[in-house]
């Protein structure tokens, strides 16, 4: 896997083991095309089947936004996400499942993404090229293939906040 590189203003973090690996896949093409045009195509195993049925079935009105398909590519997506998400409860391997329609509310990625933890701080998260918490690919910057690897984060910078 390509190490990160240390550039100036961006800070490389150490390896470690982790889920990250588990999330190793590629979007398929039209998962990635239809949805990854306005976000990375997030990892189907970061939500349950339930939260994906609620989100594929509501995209007219898609946290305020109109992201309609028609039904013929909404129920192949559908049964993509359906087939990679997360595991149902009791399997110990499976990264724990968020109750709502969102990844980034999730106890999971609420403790994953702390204050403090790996560089991370409450100013960062506010900054332009960060501005959202679901902006994975500010921070993961392979994001968009579907990696996650500690390898690959490179923090932006924030200004008027300490880095470490
Ligand atoms: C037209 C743009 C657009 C398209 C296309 C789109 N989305 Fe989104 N999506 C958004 C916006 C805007 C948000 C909310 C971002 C925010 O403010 O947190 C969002 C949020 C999400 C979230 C919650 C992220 C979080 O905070 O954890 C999920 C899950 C999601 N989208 C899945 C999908 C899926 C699956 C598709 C394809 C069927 C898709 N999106 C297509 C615009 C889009
Ligand atoms: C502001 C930067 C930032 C953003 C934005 C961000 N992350 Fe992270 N993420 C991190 C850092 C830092 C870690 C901790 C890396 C470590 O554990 O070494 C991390 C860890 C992870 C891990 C690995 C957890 C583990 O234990 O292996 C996953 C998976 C992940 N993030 C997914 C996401 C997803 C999905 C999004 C978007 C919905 C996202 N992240 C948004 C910075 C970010």
């Amino acid at each position: 896997m390509r190490r990160a590189l240390l550039l100036p203003g961006l800070l490389a973090l150490a390896a470690g083991p982790g889920l990250a690996g588990d999330l190793v896949s590629p979007p398929s093409p039209e998962y990635r095309e239809e949805c990854g045009s306005c976000h990375v195509a997030y990892p189907p195993r970061l939500l349950d089947g339930a939260a994906w049925a609620r989100v594929m079935a509501g995209l007219a009105d898609h946290f305020g936004t109109d992201a309609s398909l028609a039904s013929a590519t909404r129920d192949r997506l559908a049964a993509y996400l359906a087939a990679r998400a997360a595991p149902s409860r009791g399997d110990a391997s499976a990264p724990p499942r968020p109750d709502t329609s969102r990844i980034t509310t999730s106890a999971w990625f609420l403790r994953k993404h702390r204050d403090g933890h790996d560089g991370l701080h409450a100013a960062l998260w506010r900054t332009p090229a960060v501005g959202n918490p679901a902006n994975c690919g500010a921070c993961h910057r392979a994001a968009a293939e579907g990696r996650y690897s500690e390898h690959e984060i490179q923090l932006p910078v924030s200004t008027g906040a300490s880095s470490r």
